[in-house]
C-alpha cells in the first residue's frame, strides 16, 4: 500500500471530480491513473477508517442545492461581503496574484503594521502599555466605519472595530423595560452623556477649575494650599487614575505560569516623542516637537484663564522636568536586552531606592481596600528610571524652595489634565488633537462614537463582557474553540522535533493548556453585576461627574484583577495565556466573524481560521524553533508559489527572508487547522447551510480567502496574498470542488509538493 500522503488525499475524490483530465497534463494524468489504483484500495479501507463522513461531505457540496440557504438577518447581512468575486474558483489565474484586489478591498494598500511579530517576549508588555495609555485611540479606521457601501463589495471591518460596533449596539439598544439589569442601564446613560457634545460646551473649563480647588488649588491659575507631595500624589493615582512619574498596573510575571498577578511599576506616558540613541543608550526629548509642546502648553493654560505673561514661566518648567524625567526612560527592546523587565523587589527595598515616593502608603490607596504590606513583592519594568525619577523629584524640591515655584505641582496638574481632557469641552481635544498631528501623527480623529466606546468599556468592563457573551458567545462559540483547539492539537502533535526533550516539554505544555472563552472564569451573573455597580450614581447632563466616576470604576477593576486575577476581556481581540488556561476573549465572536446563525463553512472559514492563526503565533516562539516542518513546509508553499508565477524576470528570487518565512507556515498551518475543524464539527452536525449560493468547503475556501484579504493583520508579513494559500491546499487535495489551477500557465510544481503533514486530511 502506498503511503504517499497524496494517494491518501485521493481517497477522498471521486474520479468525475478530477477536473478536466482530458485535457494533455502529464501531472494531470499521471494523477488520474493513480487515483483509480488507489480507489480499488480505498474500497478495502474505507468502512476502517470512517471516511463515510468524508464522502458525504463531497457528495453535499457538489450538490448546492443540499445545503439551505441560511436566511437570518446576520446571514443577509453577511451576504453583502460575499459575491463571486472573493470566490477563489471563480478566477483562478487572477487568484494567486491579486485575488485581495479583486474585489475591492482597500486594504490593499494601507496594509497596518502589527506591533511586535509576537515571538517577542513583551506582547504582553506592550498591550498593557497600549491599555493603560488608553492606546486604542490609535486603532485603525477602516473605510467602512460609517457602514459606508458605494456599491463596491463591502471589505470586512478590522476586529478591533467590529467588536466597537457590537459594544455600540449594545449600548444603543432600546431599553428593554425593568428586565434590564440596574447595571446595563447605567453603561448605556454613560453613553448617553458621552455621545451627548454641548453639556460640555455649555460648562467650559469650569468643571476642571473646580475640581483643582477640591484638590487644594494651583498656584498657576489662584491660590494653592501647599499640600503635601505624597498626599497629591496619592490621589491622582487612587481616584483619577492618573500616573504622573510612574505607572502602576496589575499583570502576572511573565516568567511564571501560575495564574498570581502582580503590582507592576512602569515608566509613565510622556506627552511628547522620545529619541533613544542606541550608541549611548540614553534617551532624549526630540528637540523637534519641544516647540509645539510649549505651544500647547500656553494653550491649555490660556483655556484656563491663567495670564499670558504667566505661560513661559510654567510651560518652560514643566518642559524642562518632563524632559529632565524622561532621559531614563529606554525602549522595551533595550530593557528586554538589559534584563530590566519584571524586575521583583519588594515594597521595602523599593522605598530604599527611591525614597521621594512614599511607596506603600501611595499602593496602599491605588488598590484600598486590599491589603498591601512592605514585604509584598512589586515588578518594576525599568528600576534605573524609578531612581532616576525619585532623585530628580527630590532635587526639583529644593530648586522649588529656592525659586519660589512649584513645578512638581504644576507637572501632576497637566496630567491631571491629559487624563480629564475627553471630558472637557471640544477646545481642550482640539488643542491635544493639533499637537499630535504636530508630532506626525497621521491617524484619522476617531469618530466620537467610537471614543465614547471605549470610555464605557473602561469602567463597565465587566458588564460589557458578559453582554457580548450573552448575546453573540453562545453554545456554538464553545463548539468552535474546542474543534480548533483539536485540531491544532492533532497539527502539533504531528511536528517532528528536533530533540526529544525539548518535544517532550512542548507538547506537554500544549495538552495542558485548556482554551475557554475568558467570562467562563469571571462570569458574574446580574445580581453580581448590579452589586459591582451599586455606588455608581450618573448624572443625567453632567458627563464630566460622570467621566470622574469611570476612573473610579476604572480603579476599581484594577483591583479585582489584582486580587482575583481576572480581568474581565472588555476589549480584547486576541488569546492570551493565563496559567493554565488559554483565554480566548468573547471579544473575538462578533459579527461580521461570527454569528451563532452563519453556515459554519462560514464560521470555521472565517473565525475559526483567525483563532487558529492566533494561537499559532501565541505558541509559535516555542515550535518554530524546535520542530522541523515549519521551516521545510513554508519552503514547499513558496517553492509552489515560484513555480506558479515564475517569469523570465522573477528567476532566482528564491530566498525568503525568516520572518515571513515563519508567517507562511502559520497561515498555511492555520487554514489546515480551521479546515480539518470544519470537518470535525460536521462529523458532529452533518448538516449544513448556505450563502450567496455557497456551501460547505467551498463556502469555507471563501470566507478564508474574505477573511485573510480584509482583516488579517499579519498580511504585511507574506510574501504574497495569503489567498494563495487555497491554490497550495487545493492542488493537493481532493476536498476543494474543483482544483485551482490556471490554464494558460503551464505548471509543472511537482505532484509531491504536498506542503502538509500527514494527519490532517
Ligand atoms: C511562581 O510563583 C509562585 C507563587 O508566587 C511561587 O511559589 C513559585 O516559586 C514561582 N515560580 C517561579 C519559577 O518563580
Ligand atoms: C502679568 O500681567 C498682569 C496684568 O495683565 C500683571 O498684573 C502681572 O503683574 C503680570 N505678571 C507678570 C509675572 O509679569
Ligand atoms: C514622600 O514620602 C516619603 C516617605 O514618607 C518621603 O521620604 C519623601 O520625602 C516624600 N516626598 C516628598 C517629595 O515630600
Ligand atoms: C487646530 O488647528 C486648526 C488648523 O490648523 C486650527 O484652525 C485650530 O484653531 C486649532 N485649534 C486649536 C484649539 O488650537
Ligand atoms: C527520540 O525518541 C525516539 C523514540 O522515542 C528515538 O527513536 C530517538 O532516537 C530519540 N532521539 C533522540 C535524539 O534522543
Ligand atoms: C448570583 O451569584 C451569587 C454568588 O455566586 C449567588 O449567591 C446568587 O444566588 C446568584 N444570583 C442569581 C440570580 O443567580
Ligand atoms: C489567462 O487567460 C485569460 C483569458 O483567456 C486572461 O485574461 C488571463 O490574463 C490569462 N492569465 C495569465 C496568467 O496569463
Amino acid at each position: 500500500m502506498d503511503e504517499n500522503p497524496a494517494v491518501h488525499q485521493e481517497m477522498f475524490t471521486t474520479p468525475e471530480e478530477q477536473p478536466r483530465s482530458d485535457e494533455p497534463n502529464p501531472v494531470d494524468c499521471n494523477k488520474y491513473r493513480r487515483c483509480l489504483l488507489v480507489l480499488f484500495a480505498f474500497s478495502l479501507f474505507a468502512t476502517t477508517l470512517g471516511l463515510g463522513i468524508y464522502s458525504h461531505l463531497q457528495k453535499e457540496s457538489q450538490l448546492k442545492s443540499a445545503a439551505p440557504p441560511c436566511l437570518s438577518p446576520a446571514c443577509l447581512k453577511a451576504s453583502e461581503h460575499f459575491s463571486v468575486a472573493m470566490d477563489p474558483f471563480s478566477h483562478p489565474c487572477d487568484y494567486f496574484l491579486f485575488a485581495c484586489g479583486a474585489g475591492g478591498s482597500s486594504t490593499n494598500k494601507e496594509r497596518q503594521r502589527v506591533k511586535g511579530s509576537s515571538n517577542e517576549d513583551n506582547g504582553e508588555l506592550d498591550k498593557k502599555r497600549q491599555v493603560r495609555t488608553g492606546g486604542l485611540v490609535r486603532m485603525r479606521r477602516e473605510a467602512d466605519v460609517q457602514g459606508k457601501s458605494d456599491g463596491r463589495l463591502n471589505t470586512f471591518p478590522d476586529r478591533q472595530t467590529a467588536l466597537l460596533k457590537a459594544i455600540k449596539e449594545i449600548l444603543e439598544s432600546p431599553e428593554e423595560g425593568v428586565s434590564m439589569s440596574a447595571a446595563e442601564q447605567k453603561a448605556k446613560k454613560f453613553f448617553k452623556t458621552c455621545m451627548d457634545a454641548e453639556s460640555p460646551e455649555k460648562v467650559r473649563s469650569e468643571p476642571f477649575l473646580t475640581l483643582l480647588q477640591q484638590l487644594g488649588g494651583w498656584a498657576v491659575s489662584g491660590e494653592w494650599n501647599q499640600k503635601d507631595f505624597n498626599t497629591t500624589l496619592t490621589l491622582l493615582m487612587s481616584q483619577y487614575s492618573t500616573f504622573p512619574f510612574f505607572s502602576v498596573y496589575v499583570g502576572p510575571d511573565s516568567e511564571n505560569t501560575s495564574n498570581q498577578h502582580y503590582i507592576q511599576i512602569d515608566e509613565p506616558h510622556f506627552q511628547f516623542p522620545i529619541d533613544w540613541n542606541s550608541k549611548t543608550h540614553k534617551s532624549k526629548a526630540s528637540t523637534r516637537y519641544l516647540r509645539p509642546f510649549y505651544l500647547s502648553c500656553g494653550q491649555y493654560l490660556a483655556l484656563l484663564g491663567v495670564p499670558s505673561n504667566k505661560t513661559t514661566q510654567h510651560c518652560g518648567l514643566y518642559i524642562s522636568l518632563s524632559t529632565t524625567l524622561a532621559v531614563a526612560t529606554s525602549p522595551l527592546h533595550y530593557r528586554l536586552s538589559q534584563k530590566l523587565l519584571y524586575h521583583r523587589i519588594t515594597i521595602q527595598a523599593l522605598q530604599t531606592v527611591a525614597p521621594a515616593i512614599d511607596w506603600l502608603a501611595c499602593l496602599q490607596a491605588i488598590f484600598q481596600p486590599l491589603p498591601i504590606s512592605q514585604s509584598d513583592i512589586v515588578l518594576v519594568h525599568n528600576l534605573p528610571y524609578i531612581v532616576h525619577m525619585s532623585e530628580t523629584i527630590r532635587q526639583w524640591r529644593v530648586k522649588q524652595e529656592i525659586m519660589g515655584t512649584i513645578p512638581l505641582h504644576t507637572y501632576m496638574i497637566f496630567s491631571l489634565l491629559q487624563t480629564l481632557i475627553p471630558a472637557l469641552d471640544s477646545r481642550f481635544f482640539q488643542t491635544m488633537r493639533n499637537y499630535s498631528i504636530a508630532t506626525g501623527d497621521t491617524q484619522e480623529e476617531m469618530p466620537r462614537w467610537w471614543r465614547c466606546v471605549q470610555q464605557t468599556e473602561r469602567g463597565f468592563d465587566a458588564l460589557l463582557s458578559h453582554a457580548i457573551r450573552e448575546r453573540h458567545a453562545q453554545k456554538e462559540a464553545e463548539e468552535l474553540i474546542h474543534d480548533v483547539y483539536s485540531s491544532l492539537k492533532k497539527k502539533l502533535t504531528d511536528l517532528s522535533w528536533r530533540d526529544n526533550k525539548s518535544s517532550d516539554f512542548i507538547l506537554k505544555r500544549i495538552k495542558s493548556l485548556n482554551p475557554r472563552l475568558s467570562t467562563k472564569t469571571n462570569d458574574l451573573n446580574h445580581t453580581e453585576l448590579n452589586h459591582l455597580y451599586a455606588e455608581v450614581v450618573l448624572e443625567e447632563e453632567d458627563f464630566f461627574s460622570n467621566y470622574l466616576q469611570m476612573l473610579v470604576l476604572e480603579q476599581k477593576s484594577r483591583c479585582r484583577l489584582l486580587s482575583h486575577g481576572t480581568r474581565a476581556e472588555g476589549l480584547s481581540i486576541t488569546p492570551s495565556i493565563s496559567g493554565n488556561d488559554i483565554i480566548i476573549p468573547v471579544g473575538m465572536f462578533v459579527l461580521p466573524f461570527f454569528h451563532s446563525s452563519y453556515p459554519r463553512a462560514l464560521n470555521y472559514g472565517t473565525l475559526g481560521s483567525l483563532m487558529a492563526k492566533d494561537l499559532l503565533h501565541l505558541l509559535l516562539p516555542d515550535i518554530y524553533t524546535q520542530a522541523n516542518n515549519p521551516v521545510s513546509e513554508s519552503m514547499c508553499v513558496w517553492s509552489h508559489y515560484l513555480s506558479v508565477t515564475k517569469d523570465p524576470g522573477q528567476a532566482g528570487t528564491f530566498s525568503l527572508p525568516p520572518s515571513k518565512q515563519q508567517e507562511v507556515w502559520v497561515q498555511y498551518s492555520a487554514l489546515q487547522v480551521a479546515l480539518d475543524a470544519y470537518k470535525m464539527s460536521f462529523t458532529r452536525h452533518p448538516t449544513d447551510s448556505s450563502l450567496s449560493g455557497l456551501s460547505y468547503i467551498h463556502l469555507f475556501l471563501s470566507s478564508f480567502t474574505k477573511v485573510t484579504c480584509d482583516a488579517d493583520p499579519y498580511r504585511e508579513f507574506m510574501p504574497f496574498e495569503p489567498s494563495f494559500l487555497v491554490t497550495v491546499l487545493c492542488s493537493n487535495s481532493g476536498f476543494c470542488p474543483k482544483l485551482l489551477t490556471c490554464l494558460n500557465k503551464s505548471q509543472s510544481y511537482p505532484h509531491e509538493m504536498l506542503c502538509q503533514s500527514r494527519t490532517l486530511h
